[in-house]
């Protein structure tokens, strides 16, 4: 039984449908919800506003120091904040998509935002939170951790379906190219953490998804 308060981690790449889950599943259990991608992408719109050389890991490393990011944690209506502005829009841009990897591989970037991430998770009253180092870094001791999955063609059209991208192919390449350089890094590459459960919503609806992680949460709430 978990008295604590309870921690759900969603990890996997990107377009495998985490963010509609981790967001599905907060609702139906009256949780908190946090997106950690929403927070590496409004460090990468911060940065980009600064004019930070974002070739020179030093520079982000020192103009992250001082970006201030704040996250909404309703999972019906999440927010995000960046030095006073709210960037939800701006986040989703291609900009800030091309360059949201080589950000987050940078380590003083991600100690920050860990950092940051665990304060929200404490401060919760219960919370599923969705990223990539979720279950292995930022909450190891969560009691559900799911790595969610789904072949690279069905994360590509439900990518270009969220952003109105016609170009299906140029979608694929983007997905691909930040799947190699964020499984690749040295500072928490997106591996399946240890002790998740692999779904892989390749032929599942959004629905079914929720009702697989929603029975693993019941089984740590009461287990049998
Ligand atoms: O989930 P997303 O596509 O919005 O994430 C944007 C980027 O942020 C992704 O390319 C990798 C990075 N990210 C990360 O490194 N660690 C996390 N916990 C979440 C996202």
């Amino acid at each position: 039984m978990v008295s604590t308060p309870l921690v759900v981690a969603v990890d996997g790449p990107s377009g495998s449908g985490k963010s509609s889950t981790a967001r599905g599943v907060a609702t139906r259990l009256g949780l908190a919800y946090l997106d950690t991608g929403a927070m590496y992408r409004a460090m990468t719109w911060a940065l980009l506003e600064r004019g930070t050389d974002l070739d020179d890991p030093a520079a982000i490393a020192r103009d992250a120091e001082h970006v201030v990011i704040e996250s909404g944690t309703d999972p019906q209506a999440p927010t995000i904040v960046a030095d006073g502005v709210d960037v939800s829009g701006p986040i989703r841009s291609r900009r800030v998509t091309d360059h949201v990897s080589p950000v987050s591989a940078v380590p003083r970037v991600r100690e920050l935002l860990v950092t940051l991430q665990r304060r929200y998770v404490e401060a919760a009253d219960g919370i599923v939170v969705e990223g990539r180092d979720i279950g292995s870094v930022v909450a190891p001791d969560a009691p559900v951790k799911v790595h969610l999955v789904a072949d690279a063609a069905a994360r590509a059209a439900r990518r270009a379906l969220e952003t109105g991208d016609a170009d299906a192919a140029a979608t694929l390449e983007s997905l691909a190219r930040r799947d190699r350089i964020d499984s690749t890094r040295a500072a928490s590459p997106l591996t399946q953490a240890e002790g998740s459960v692999l779904i892989d919503g390749t032929h599942l609806t959004l629905e079914q998804v929720i009702d697989q992680v929603v029975t693993l949460v019941d089984a740590v709430r009461d287990p049998a």
